[in-house]
């Protein structure tokens, strides 16, 4: 894989450089303002190497999941506002994403400048499945460009135009974010240091799946928090109220229990509410006696008290998913808890993106004291899954 750094060796100036970055923050549902530029932050380096040396930088991002077709909601207006106050000047926004506008302010860019074009997935073929459709965006990208940079780690599990089919078409580099994760990532799948643990939360047991039966035989524990470890509960035979429950993975979820030998630890209590709402009336109940008229939205004291016992001699961590809904003030100690036991650990303490690493940022925890935060949480978890993840294969070849 050729990094960014041997284009810069190669020389850069006055060429024209597609950069495809994981600018995919979290928006305010009212304000539309970005409530975590942690994304934006991460693609600083490789952007600002690339200009210093000169080159003519054209960005390409995503942001939510826009219906392939243009919607203001979805703008990168924000981002490119935000960019531009970080990087110390103007970036414009293109009006389209490889169209009329985007030609005309590539034809205007300045050495050193820096273009972000709109939103990529207002174009439909982005996404598609079909390699045709695909490729007759990646053919427009591939004229707005000599060379193509991919820093979106966040975005490499995806078989996308921007990501994929665009670098078959150029000359293709790795940024320094998607290096710098894939050295932690290797780590944690060569011989991490011993014990090994890995908390997982999240509201969805069926999206984790995959990575627990990957992990399973590599690691000492699997701490397991959030929405998904009440299908855990209801597999021990628990009741659990109306908390989120998979009905359908219950059987999975019993064979993996069984497998583990003890090795996955769930909580033993529970912070439960009427509803689902900041101003809920709560109660805290253990995680074997859920009332029938109760949801779990967070877990316990005494929880975080036995994750942070099962965290504290561990040399290797990885975390990823919220332990409860943080974004609500009553359901976010649980969160903060585990958080702050993942950054106590005397090792190398990985936040696996996503919502785990926006929490971190979210609850003002320190980010220095983590190993790494990544930013792709479906990219990290794919890797550590073993598959072969698009964005980087086409990198390799
Ligand atoms: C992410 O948020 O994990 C990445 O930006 C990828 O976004 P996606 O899941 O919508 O493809």
């Amino acid at each position: 894989m050729r990094s960014v750094d041997d284009l810069i060796a190669e020389g850069v100036s006055g060429r024209r450089v597609l950069l495809r970055a994981d600018l995919n923050v979290p928006l305010d549902k009212t304000t539309r303002e970005i409530t975590d530029d942690g994304r934006i932050r991460a693609s600083l380096p490789t952007l600002q190497a690339l200009r210093d040396a000169g080159a003519r930088v054209i960005v390409a991002a995503h942001l939510g999941r826009p219906k392939g077709t243009p919607d203001p909601q979805f703008s990168l207006a924000p981002v490119a506002a935000r960019l531009g106050e970080l990087l110390g000047t103007e970036v414009p926004l293109a009006a389209d994403v490889a169209g009329d506008d985007a030609r005309a302010k590539v034809e205007a860019l300045a050495d050193g400048g820096v273009l972000l074009l709109e939103n990529v997935r207002f174009e439909a073929a982005e996404t598609s499945k079909d390699d045709a459709e695909r490729g007759e965006l990646a053919d427009r990208f591939a004229t707005l460009a000599d060379v193509y940079v991919d820093d979106a780690f966040g975005a490499v599990h995806r078989k996308h135009a921007s990501v994929f089919d665009v670098a078959q078409r150029v000359p293709h580099y790795a940024g320094r974010l998607v290096a710098r994760e894939l050295e932690v990532l290797t780590r944690l799948t060569t011989d991490p240091e011993r014990p090994y643990v890995v908390v997982l939360g999240g509201s969805k047991v069926s999206d984790k799946l995959a990575v627990i039966e990957a992990l399973l035989p590599k690691v000492d524990r699997l701490l397991v928090g959030g929405g998904m470890c009440f299908t855990f509960l209801a597999a021990q035979g628990h009741g659990v109220g109306s908390s989120l429950l998979e009905v359908d993975q219950v059987e999975t979820c019993r064979r993996l229990l069984a497998e583990a030998d003890g090795r996955i630890v769930l909580p033993v209590d529970v912070v439960c509410a009427d509803r689902f709402g900041a101003d809920a009336e709560t109660s805290l109940t253990p995680a074997d006696a859920i009332p029938d008229d109760l949801m779990g939205l967070d877990v316990g004291p005494l929880t975080v008290d036995l994750f942070t016992a099962e965290l504290v001699d561990a040399r290797t961590v990885f975390w990823n998913g919220p332990m409860g809904v943080f974004e609500m003030a009553p359901f976010q100690a649980g969160t903060r808890g585990v958080a702050e036991a993942v950054g106590a650990v005397d090792g190398l303490s990985v936040v696996g993106g996503g919502d785990s690493a926006a929490a971190v940022r979210v609850l003002g925890l320190d980010e220095d004291a983590y190993g790494h935060i990544s930013t792709g949480g479906g990219a990290s978890l794919e890797y550590l899954e073993g598959r072969e993840l698009p964005g980087l294969a086409v990198l390799a070849d």
